[in-house]
């Protein structure tokens, strides 16, 4: 059972990340919902949109075999993934464990780019977008899930 680190952050704590700390969960404050709305608008926006509605056709692949960004509201996809597996594609980029090794994608890897605070955010912003009750209680379920295990 892996204990979610949600207590470091609402005290806003610098502290060392214990291991496995990547379990800890998106924050919803309306701080970081606000901060995260600058970081989208500079970092992610150009490819998933303003209105956060993705690429045009986002299931069919391009010329180059790749696919395009998809939409990050509720028409989309990424609400079916734990809040971990969101930071570590947006930390990473598509990588193992969430891609096939060489995937070849054009979705870029932020580290180095933006701090895991900044990309925390983002996600708080994008999350902020998922109101419908049959979404919120699919993710209530998988973050339970997630902890046993
Ligand atoms: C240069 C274009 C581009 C930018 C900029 C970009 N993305 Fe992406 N993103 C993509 C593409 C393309 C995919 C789909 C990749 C694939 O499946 O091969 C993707 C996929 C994702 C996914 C996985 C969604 C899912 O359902 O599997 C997440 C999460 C994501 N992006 C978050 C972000 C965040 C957060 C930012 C800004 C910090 C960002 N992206 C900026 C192109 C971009």
């Amino acid at each position: 059972m892996m204990t979610i680190l949600v207590a470091g952050i609402i005290a806003g704590c610098d502290q060392a990340p214990a291991p496995g700390s990547d379990l800890r969960a998106i924050p919803d404050g309306a701080e970081w919902i606000a901060r995260g709305a600058i970081v989208y608008a500079q970092h992610c926006a150009a490819c998933h949109g303003t209105q956060l509605e993705g690429q045009p056709e986002w299931r069919r692949r391009l010329p180059s075999g790749r696919l395009p960004a998809p939409p990050h509201d509720e028409s989309g996809h990424t609400w079916h993934h734990p809040d971990e597996v969101l930071f570590a594609i947006t930390k990473n980029g598509l990588v193992p464990p969430y891609a096939p090794k060489d995937y070849g994608s054009d979705m870029p890897a932020y580290a180095g780019t933006l701090s895991d605070d900044e990309i925390w955010s983002a996600l708080a912003f994008i999350k902020s977008h998922w109101k419908a009750s049959e979404i919120l209680a699919a993710r209530a379920q998988m973050m339970r899930d997630r902890r046993t295990k």
